[in-house]
């Protein structure tokens, strides 16, 4: 019987993806929760992960997109959110930044109290591709004690077990080298890889052994409106898997929602005279619920 591991994901509950793209009504999910953590907690059985680590703890985090002056409380709520979480494993799947590469050594700075078990793995997204220039992303995050793979793989070795971790790096920002990302795996290890935009999952699977592919990139790619519900915003590598958890055969893939957003003026719009929104308990009842999700 193949043994759960848990993870623990962190997002913003009213995440958008694309609100560059023209979605209506984008100020209900910036009014609504612009400094709230939602924390989704989901059990995955996978195909060959080993019994011994049956109960396995991770938090994947993604999307940050780190604003000074705007998102230090936010990303005050997450570290103290993570650190009750005690993971034993931490796994980060990039868009640390959003056009300023400065701000990537005040998030550092921030993230150093974050610890886990057996360490933090981190991947690029598109965005600190597109706006860090070489070496900034691994300089810092290094630094911030911070494991960086870009098309890069690293085996742990938990209770006697192996796991292997390749980190991608970014199809949009980057370049996807996966070869070079899953050597020294050595067959039949479990794999647990960090993707930034999920998509490249169908790139991926069936060529590259995968147990768990872990993504972001999309914000959860809705715009949920009060009385309306939501309506998915497709980014490019994010059009066939916008939110949640899917299966492939013995693959599986996780997207998670993000902690930032991509909106550049988001302090002047919680000033905005938008309506206010209805309170986060009235407001759940407009979120889809997947079964498998709290
Ligand atoms: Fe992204």
């Amino acid at each position: 019987m193949p043994a759960p591991s848990r993870i623990k994901t962190y997002s913003r509950r009213a995440a958008l993806g694309m609100i560059a793209a023209g979605i209506p009504s984008t100020g209900w999910a910036f009014l609504g929760e612009p400094d709230s953590l939602s924390i989704t907690r989901k059990d995955f059985t996978l195909h060959n992960w080993p019994k011994a680590l049956d109960g396995f703890r991770i938090v994947h985090l993604t999307d940050i997109h780190y604003r000074p002056g705007s998102d230090e409380e936010l990303c005050q709520k997450m570290i103290v959110a993570v650190k009750k979480e005690a993971p034993d494993l931490i796994l980060i799947t990039g868009d640390f930044v959003i056009k300023n590469p400065s701000s990537l050594s005040e998030l550092c700075t921030k993230l150093r109290p974050l610890s886990a078990t057996h360490g933090i793995i981190a991947s690029p997204g598109n965005h600190d591709r597109w706006h860090c220039p070489p070496g900034h992303l691994l300089r810092h995050l290094e630094n911030a004690g911070i494991n960086y793979l870009q098309n890069d793989g690293t085996n742990l070795t938990i209770k006697g077990e192996r796991v292997f971790i390749p980190g991608l790096d970014s199809i949009w920002g980057g370049h996807l080298d996966p070869a070079r990302a899953w050597r020294g795996h050595r067959k039949d290890d479990p794999v647990i890889a960090l993707v930034h935009e999920p998509d490249v999952f169908d790139q991926l699977h069936p060529e590259r052994p995968i147990s768990l592919q872990l993504s972001g990139h999309t914000h959860g790619g809705q715009c949920r409106i009060p009385l309306i519900g939501y309506a998915p915003a497709k980014v490019r590598y994010g059009k066939n898997y916008i939110y949640g958890d899917f299966k492939k055969n013995d693959a599986q893939l996780w997207v998670g929602r993000g902690i930032g957003t991509v909106y550049k003026d988001r302090q002047k719009r919680k000033h905005s005279p938008l309506p206010t929104p209805p309170p986060p308990s009235a407001k759940k009842r407009y979120l889809p619920s997947p079964s498998g999700w709290d």
